[in-house]
């Protein structure tokens, strides 16, 4: 590999622009050093907060299978088939934050050069949750953290005041960042749900409370299929279940949609991009529509926990790419970032037939099979 992967982030130098996510790749220090050892460039730590949580009894995750054989999309009915998405209704760490900070403390230690950031989560309905966010920011930058991850994105919710309840709500959303930019000597990421009508109205609620990049995003709200045969939730807990988050392959392209609104509403603005990144094909488009660094979650949990196979063909396949396109002066992810946000444009721009070819719709009945299947 020759081509220089490094990259600036919000001030940050990263050695590759790839990241795990906050999640169960990050959950523990053993997970993040031997994720530093496979080469990440970065992590984000599993969301740390002040409140303990217990998880639901049972698996907290489970992988949607697509087998074309069958004709299933399932949890449940084996692992033949292609990975269509991850379902979860995972909460945040279950390990309080003192059990976190000489961890952090370790990890910095063991690896000054990688970058890793520390994911948040408090309330905002009164004063107590905004000191949870000040304590909690503060504590893991004096410990090492190179930035805070906000998450305002957390999509399994009872409190109204918090995850992304507070990422729906754009009065919130800038208010709980001006808290944590108070107290922040480190660059502050927010991390946006997508259950949103408009995100770039959050990004701007954020960037406008002093946020230094946006993070897009965490998982779509989704229930698990409800199995025909049986009548049960392919994911229950006695026979209940309740709104969890989806990732994977099948959220990219809505991820993508996100993704590029923002990056058009705010161009010299940083980005972060999440979903359905297993390989560079994925992460390409990110970095295309403006994104400077790209975090995988789902990928990572099918390989190994920590993705040491993913990060490796991530750096392969980046620097492939550079070299393949260096005749077009391109050199690193700078050169390239941002190019195809452009090509994003309002419907009515999109060329029309001329007069003469157009017959207003209405030549066939319907859509003709040759219409909807490849030939
Ligand atoms: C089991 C599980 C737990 C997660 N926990 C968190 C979390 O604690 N904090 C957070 O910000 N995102 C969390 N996420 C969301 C991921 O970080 C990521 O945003 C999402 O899975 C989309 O990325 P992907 O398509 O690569 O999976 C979690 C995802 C999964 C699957």
């Amino acid at each position: 590999m020759t081509a220089d992967l490094s990259v600036n982030f919000t001030g940050l130098k990263f050695e590759n622009p790839f990241l795990l996510s906050s999640a169960p790749p990050t959950e523990s220090e053993s997970n993040i050093l031997r994720a530093f050892d496979a080469g990440w460039g970065g992590v984000v730590v599993k969301t740390i907060g002040m409140h303990p949580v217990v998880n639901v009894a049972g698996p907290k995750t489970k992988f949607l299978r697509s087998n074309p054989e069958t004709g299933t999309l399932s949890m449940n009915k084996g692992r033949a088939g292609a990975l269509h998405s991850s379902w979860n209704w995972e909460l945040i760490s279950d390990k309080p934050l003192d059990w976190w900070i000489p961890r952090l403390e370790r990890i910095k230690k063991a690896h000054p050069t990688k970058i890793l950031i520390a994911s948040i989560m408090a309330g905002s309905g009164n004063d107590k949750e905004l000191d949870h966010w000040r304590d909690l920011t503060k504590a893991c930058q004096d410990a090492g953290a190179d930035g805070i991850e906000m998450n305002l994105s957390c999509p399994h919710m009872d409190r109204a005041d918090m995850g992304s309840n507070i990422g729906k709500d754009q009065a919130l959303c800038s208010f709980v960042t001006q808290v944590v930019k108070e107290v922040a000597r480190v660059p502050v990421w927010a991390k946006l749900t997508p259950a949103s009508a408009d995100m770039t109205v959050e990004a701007g609620a954020v960037f406008r409370g002093g946020a230094d990049a946006v993070v897009s995003s965490n998982t779509f709200p989704s229930l698990p299929i409800i199995d025909s045969e049986t009548l049960e939730f392919e994911m229950n807990v006695d026979g209940l279940v309740s709104s969890g988050g989806m990732g994977g392959p099948a959220i990219l392209p809505m991820s993508l949609a996100n993704m590029a609104k923002m990056t058009r509403a705010f161009p010299d603005r940083e980005f972060s991009g999440i979903g359905g990144v297993s390989d560079l094909r994925q992460a390409a488009s990110y970095f295309l529509l403006g994104c400077g660094t790209v975090q995988v979650c789902t990928a990572a949990m099918l390989d190994k926990a920590v993705g040491p196979t993913v990060i490796k063909d991530l750096k392969e396949g980046l620097s492939a790419f550079i070299e393949r396109n260096a005749d077009k002066g391109w050199k690193r992810v700078e050169d390239f970032r941002g190019i195809r946000r452009d090509r994003v444009v309002s419907h009515s721009k999109i060329r029309r037939p001329d007069d003469a070819e157009y017959a207003g719709g209405y030549d066939a009945e319907g859509y003709s099979s040759s219409e909807m299947e490849p030939s």
